[in-house]
């Protein structure tokens, strides 16, 4: 599949890519007439004068102004997507965790219907904060696409690939890779295995990047050259399709009557992008203690606060543990930040117990306490620290600077583990005397 462009998401560097040789305009972005009579498009991802380091845009040349479409209405399915603000049911300060989303075993659900919202953060109507979503579907996007106009996309694929149309090309993601749609563009999604499941943070702050590296220097942790982006792919057909957007929480369609993919050529820096979550350089202490997770921060939305991230996307891959004299997973804790964990695959090391399992999630809210559950703690208080890799694991966060508010599907679901505060419940009273 055709994602073959190394990338660097919004950092400057610019990606010029047609599928046809000689559609791509030399020396202006919108001259007077475009080869082939293409139309020119400007694709903006920030205000015209964001400076330059933050300023994403693309210009787009297609067989028809995007702009060439019927009113939208309102559009009645994905029965489980919500948006922000979150205010369905009073924001739980207890922790929560999940079952896996089944996959759909009757109706045939794609990708927009299969949608179902765990709960989020801030509010669409001020461009702050994240909504947090599942998916969980068994057919294609047949003549249909889909954008959200509310923010870009970071897709988590836990289970089954993902084909990702976009206007700006084509990108296979597999569960161990994550990708991301910026805010706007038109998508549709197949699955090639079959049956897919996973993770969507809705990002309606400011657009994910890497985050600085300050003393670590100039490599580490996700390094700029695997992150790939499509080259330009564009189907010319005319055939209905119908348009669906997600506009301040609530969706609307309308109805082409030909492909939305119809970019031949695009330049710029803002465009989808995929990564790899296995080419993740790993830091971590080669001395004593547990580092925050912030060392394993893949992408970063920053707030207007700095270091305090609107939303952090945070891995726990394989890696060694060769701390002396520690505690190696992590200790007890109660953040500022609120958490909401996945699990791609394999085993988290602060749950032993058994509980938290690939496809599942859980959530930590602000300042209240959790960490190693019984089984997990008994095991690392008792370990001989020898060097240790914890393999055959991929575990992640969305981490926030705002309570996660749940949608009443989260609370109400029986997927939902009534029985979570009990693994932290049969620790004896240490003694001091
Ligand atoms: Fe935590």
């Amino acid at each position: 599949m055709s994602a073959a462009i190394r990338y660097l998401p919004g950092f400057g560097n610019h990606v010029a890519t047609e599928a046809v040789a000689g559609a791509l305009p030399v020396g202006r972005n919108s001259p007077q007439k475009v080869p082939f009579g293409l139309y020119a498009e400007q694709l903006s991802g920030t205000a015209f004068t964001a400076p330059r380091q933050e300023n994403r845009r693309s210009w787009l040349y297609r067989l028809r102004p995007a702009a060439a479409h019927a009113p939208f209405t309102r559009y009645e399915g994905a029965p489980q997507l919500r948006s922000a603000p979150f205010d369905e049911v009073p924001p739980s300060p207890n922790r929560l965790r999940w079952d896996p989303l089944p996959l759909p075993s009757d109706a045939p659900t794609d990708f927009v219907d299969g949608l179902v919202t765990y709960g989020g953060t801030g509010d669409v109507a001020t461009g702050s904060g994240v909504a947090i979503h599942g998916y969980a579907a068994s057919a294609d996007m047949v003549d249909r696409a889909f954008f959200s106009a509310d923010g870009e996309l970071l897709l988590v694929p836990q289970h089954g690939r993902l084909l990702l149309v976009t206007e700006l090309g084509r990108i296979e993601v597999a569960p161990l890779q994550i990708a991301v749609i910026p805010r706007g563009v038109r998508f549709a999604v197949a699955l090639p295995d079959g049956a897919a499941r996973g993770y969507v943070c809705e990002n309606y702050g400011s657009a994910f990047r890497l985050p600085e590296l300050g003393p670590i220097g100039a490599n580490g942790l996700a390094n700029p050259r695997d992150f790939e982006t499509p080259v330009a792919w564009f189907e010319d057909r005319d055939a209905p399709c119908q348009l669906i957007q997600k506009f301040q929480g609530c969706l609307w369609e309308t109805r082409l009557d030909h492909s939305p993919f119809d970019v031949v050529a695009w330049h710029g820096n803002l465009a989808p992008y995929r990564y790899d979550l296995t080419r993740f350089n790993t830091i971590n202490t080669v001395s004593f203690d547990h580092p925050d997770p912030s060392i394993f921060t893949v992408l970063t939305s920053p707030s207007d606060t700095p270091g305090t991230a609107n939303c952090d996307f945070v891995i726990f891959p394989p890696r060694w543990m060769v701390a002396e004299d520690s505690f190696r997973p992590p200790w007890f804790h109660r953040n500022v930040m609120s958490e909401f964990m996945g699990l791609i695959h394999g085993a988290y090391d602060a749950k032993d117990g058994g509980g938290f399992v690939p496809g599942g999630a859980s959530l930590h809210n602000q300042m209240n306490g959790h960490g190693p559950d019984q089984a997990a703690y008994d095991k690392a208080v008792a370990a001989e620290l020898k060097p240790h890799k914890i393999e055959g694991t991929m575990a992640f966060m969305f981490e926030t600077r705002h309570v996660v508010r749940t949608t009443r599907w989260a609370v109400e679901t029986p997927l939902m583990q009534l029985d979570y505060d009990d693994v932290w419940s049969g620790f004896a009273k240490a003694r001091v005397a």
